[in-house]
């Protein structure tokens, strides 16, 4: 396996909004390595969450990158305003975008780095004609909309796949994983090729607190030699 570096996104969906700003500083202070915010609109997923106000909230709070994740339909009618709002990366989803290649090409322009995010039923091969785009590729391991569900570890496959894609056209493209990541299932993600761990419920929701969750994902992936 090559060496690359694993990062740690906490996924601020499992933090406690009422004190929002202490969760993701203390997740910083503990290693985090980017502030993942999930976007839900009740539309391309059964479910509301949070919008750009909450990216401009967070912004204030840490200065690790933040990773936007839209779950919305039209995205592109969202843009600039979460550009505007202090987003790092934007990821929008294959399912939700008829004209992918355009909107690739608007998050670019607006300064952000450009993410596609899979649902569990998109075959990896629906990437082939936008990869040169893309700096994020986040492969969800859930059906996108709620925190808290089962690591679907058939995903492995279109992991390992995609990186190997990746790799060939030596490109440099981050793979994420999205929903269920615990420190057991870690280990499978990075084994499989993804660099990204995003995690929310085994961090915000850990029994002994953030560092101690941030610490966990730490050892699951130290006790596999990855770096
Ligand atoms: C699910 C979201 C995930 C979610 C992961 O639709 O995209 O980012 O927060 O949460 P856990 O780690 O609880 O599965
Ligand atoms: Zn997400």
């Amino acid at each position: 396996m090559p060496e690359r570096p694993i990062k740690i996104a906490p996924s601020i969906l499992a933090a406690n909004f009422a004190r929002l700003g202490e969760e993701v500083s203390s997740a910083e202070a503990a290693g985090a390595d980017l502030i993942h915010i999930d976007v839900m609109d009740g539309r391309f997923v059964p479910n509301i969450t949070m919008g750009p106000m909450v990216v401009t909230a967070v912004r204030r709070c840490v200065s690790i990158p933040l990773d936007v994740h839209l779950m919305i339909v039209e995205p592109e009618r969202y843009l600039e305003q979460f550009a505007g709002s202090g987003a790092d990366s934007i990821t929008v989803h294959l399912e939700a975008c008829a004209h992918l290649h355009r909107v690739l090409g608007q998050i670019a322009e607006l300064g952000c780095r450009a993410g596609v995010a899979l649902n569990p039923h998109t075959p990896m091969n629906a990437l082939s004609e936008v990869l040169h785009l893309l700096d994020v590729i986040n492969v969800m391991t859930v059906n996108p909309g709620f925190g808290g569900q089962r690591f679907i570890a058939g995903m492995s496959n279109k992991i390992s796949q995609l990186r190997a894609a990746v790799d060939e056209r030596d490109l440099n493209i981050d793979i994420e994983v999205d929903g269920g990541i615990t420190s057991k299932t870690l280990p499978i993600a990075a084994a499989a090729g993804a660099n990204v761990m995003i995690a929310g419920t085994c961090i915000f929701g850990h029994e002994r607190g953030i560092v101690a969750g941030i610490q966990e994902l730490r050892e699951a992936q130290i006790s596999m030699g990855v770096k």
